[in-house]
């Protein structure tokens, strides 16, 4: 892949995506004012863009936004190396639905399930613990921060035993963005509540939390005590190192774009030893419950068999980044995705259609309308994000209500693909040999 130099941002794009870069965008990012990983980056999105014949008339404020400004707060670069614990509630309910979705036949024991990755605060392990109260789940991550500090607007930072700051995530309802726009000074803030909360706390007692309060803010030390449950425990280890343990199913959603492909086969392989025979290892990478992507493995005579590859039709929309996500080069399943986004792209009449009901419903819930010049405008005032996952979710139900999931698998079925709607309500295919590891 070549490397940016001197390019401008808008020249770079011109030459993946065709010419017409409109006036009105130009300027928004500024490729040298960006760090060499957020600018690599830049260059594997255009690349994956390509593939999956993406038109310049997609570019709009959000994407360039979340391009140069997101981005570089997701990398992990942004958090001295580390890989964020980045997570929200809700994020994986569809992969619920998908598991709910698969009758497994009556077990002797208890089923298991083990979240890989699972992130922190654990709240999508605490998701599925509540989804289903008759497993057994167990969240597992290399990270559970010791300290985590929630300011008032609910923000919060996690800090590690020697009350070193790791991590912050902010909620862009309430002043989020400013938060990221000045990550120095966000830090900053932290380990000044920090420091002013730690005295405060009394208990030596590493089996419970405590939190302490002053002026709203909080502290609480060993939170992940406070999301055990009956049925849901955390183990603080790297997958690698897993000691034993046998699930029915394993999920690791959000983990393995961080690592290269050879690492991912030995992680495959570590993981594989966890799963009994038939059971179910789902990877993959997805927004905050949104436009995902993922691999499902069944484990079959003690080895892994891919059995699909799903992804929501949301990938296909304007107002997200997800699709384009990746960590390193040639991430497989993002190539898998533009792929086949590629191939529902292609095909003149869906896509024509599609694209003019997605048009008139990003009109009609006032997220941004096409103009004459082609391209989408958005109003002065920013939608609020839980606004905004509000609408957008209910304008996906929609498209997939008017057959649109139906007729990107149609079109998938006359491309060659073995291809299906999976039972979380996603476009399935069975992947073509060698695409994914
Ligand atoms: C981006 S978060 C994803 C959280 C959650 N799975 C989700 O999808 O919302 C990635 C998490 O993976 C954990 N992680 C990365 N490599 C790991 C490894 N080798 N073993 C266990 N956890 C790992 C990190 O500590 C981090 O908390």
């Amino acid at each position: 892949m070549e490397t940016i130099k001197e390019t401008c941002f808008e020249t770079l794009v011109e030459k993946f995506l065709g010419t017409g870069f409109p006036h009105h965008l130009s300027g928004a990012v500024s490729l040298p004012d960006l760090s060499p990983d957020t600018q690599n980056f830049i260059l594997r999105v255009l690349d994956l863009m390509k593939r999956s014949r993406y038109s310049l008339t997609g570019f709009n404020p959000a994407l360039l936004r979340w391009l140069s400004a997101t981005i570089p707060s997701i990398l992990p670069g942004a958090w001295g190396g580390r890989i964020p614990p980045i997570t929200v509630q809700g994020r994986h309910r569809k992969l619920d639905d998908y598991v709910a979705g698969q009758n497994f036949p009556p077990d002797q024991g208890q089923n298991i399930f083990v979240d890989i990755g699972c992130g922190f605060p654990p709240v999508t392990t605490a998701d599925t613990a509540h989804r289903f109260p008759d497993w057994q789940i167990y969240g597992v991550d290399r990270s559970f921060a010791d300290y985590v500090v929630y300011e008032t607007r609910g923000h919060y930072a996690c800090f590690n035993q020697e009350g070193e700051f790791l991590y912050f995530q902010a909620f862009l309802d309430f002043g989020g963005r400013a938060l990221y726009a000045d990550p120095k000074g966000t830090k900053n803030r932290f380990n000044q509540l920090f420091k002013d909360l730690f005295p405060l706390l009394r208990n030596d007692d590493t089996l419970v939390s405590e939190t302490v309060e002053k002026d709203g803010n909080k502290l609480i030390h060993h939170h992940i005590k406070d999301f055990e449950t009956d049925n849901l425990r955390f183990i603080k280890s790297d997958m690698m190192d897993l000691g034993p343990m046998v699930a029915k199913v394993i999920r690791c959603m959000n983990v393995f774009l961080y690592f290269t492909h050879d690492i991912k086969k030995e992680m495959l392989g570590q993981i594989k030893d966890h799963l009994e025979d038939n059971g179910f290892l789902i990877i993959g990478t997805n927004g905050f419950g949104i436009q995902s992507r993922y691999a499902v493995y069944q484990k079959e005579s003690d080895d892994l068999s891919l059995r699909e590859f799903a992804f929501s039709l949301d990938n296909l929309g304007h107002i997200t980044f997800i699709p384009w996500l990746t960590i390193h080069e040639n991430d497989p399943e993002a190539m898998l995705l533009a792929e086949l986004s590629g191939k529902i792209r292609s095909h003149p009449s869906f896509w024509i259609q599609c694209s003019r009901h997605l048009d008139q419903l990003l009109e009609y819930h006032g997220f941004c309308k096409r103009k004459t010049d082609g391209f989408l405008h958005f109003p002065e005032e920013e939608m609020l994000p839980n606004d905004f996952l509000e609408k957008n979710s209910m304008l996906w139900r929609e498209m997939q209500e008017k057959g649109y999931i139906k007729g990107a698998v149609d079109i998938l079925g006359k491309a060659g693909y073995d291809a299906w709607i999976n039972s979380a309500g996603d476009i399935a295919v069975r992947p073509p040999i060698g695409a994914l590891p």
